[in-house]
């Protein structure tokens, strides 16, 4: 065989095993369910390796260069497991290590903070848009950079609710409680007179009903899941990767932390897909140094 042909075999072979390849998530926890739900949706033959760190998350109070080595080490680890792309579905992990995790991996590596800053810019019309997540999105200022980008002259208001992913992590998405808390933390940026709200944590759409009820009509809720799903379908096309035979698709669910409480509040907001959870021993064993 000459190189060229040489060539086009290997590129034949990496192409039908990339085909069948499942599609990588991360998320500190359970926050990045929102996302596999919108792939779920857009992709439904494509089969998902979901990841949950929920043994080190949440990530958000924890210092930046420390989640940036969880990225890398999470998005290799999922590389290593035959992934064809990895989806950061975590806006803590992407501000803090997007960059990172894409210099270290083969495969594609997609973060969600700029395609929330893209719904967020078309979505606004007084350009004055808040954006609510962790403390550790918020300090990278991640989503002020990424939204002047594409519009220098939007005003943006950020606010760090801690408490927020806690809540979700415990299944408490509705209530009271919650109601008060999603409360506290709206009034300061409503008070700007935004017309947009930026869900930046990936756990923010499991409260989007409280969040709207307190945000009342009028104000867009913007989250990327449906725009993180949409590149990741553009990314397999383009390069000829979506899985194209009719077998069902085989997901896996894999957590560092409380396995049955991964299934069980996993089912309530992914769905029955849910089967089995696996669990993942810390380090990550396998993951090239
Ligand atoms: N769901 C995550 C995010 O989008 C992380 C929340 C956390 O672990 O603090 O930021």
């Amino acid at each position: 065989m000459t190189g060229a042909c040489l060539e086009n075999a290997d590129r034949k072979e990496e192409v039908s095993t990339l085909n069948d390849a499942p599609i990588g998530i991360f998320d500190s926890g359970l926050g990045g369910l929102t996302v596999m739900k919108a792939v779920m949706r857009r992709l439904p033959r494509e089969s998902i390796i979901y990841f949950g760190d929920s043994a080190r998350g949440p990530y958000g109070p924890r210092d930046i260069a420390e989640i940036r080595g969880f990225a890398v080490e999470i998005a290799r680890f999922l590389e290593d497991m035959g992934v064809k792309i990895v989806v950061v579905a975590c806006n803590s992990a992407t501000s803090a290590g997007l960059l990172e995790a894409q210099r270290a991996c083969r495969v594609p590596v997609l973060g969600v903070v700029e395609p929330g800053a893209r719904g967020a810019v078309q979505a606004t019309l007084n350009r004055r848009i808040a954006v609510i997540g962790t403390r550790a999105t918020v300090r990278s200022r991640s989503y002020p950079r990424a939204i002047r980008l594409l519009d220098a002259g939007a005003r943006v208001f950020s606010r760090a609710c801690p408490t927020l992913v806690d809540f979700v992590e415990r299944g408490e998405v509705e209530g009271a409680r919650v109601e008060a808390e999603v409360r506290r933390y709206l009034a300061p940026l409503l008070g700007q007179g935004v017309d947009t709200i930026v869900l930046g944590c990936t756990h923010y759409p499991l409260l989007r009903g409280v969040i709207a009820g307190v945000a009342g009509e009028g104000i867009r809720l913007i989250s990327s899941d449906e725009e993180v799903a949409r590149e990741v379908e553009e990314n397999l096309v383009r390069r000829g990767f979506l899985r194209d035979h009719g077998e069902p698709p085989a997901h896996r669910f894999l957590f560092t932390g409380d396995v049955d409480r991964a299934k069980e509040l996993g089912r309530v907001f992914l769905g029955p897909e849910v089967v089995e959870v696996e669990k993942v021993g810390l380090p990550l064993r396998g993951v090239r140094g």
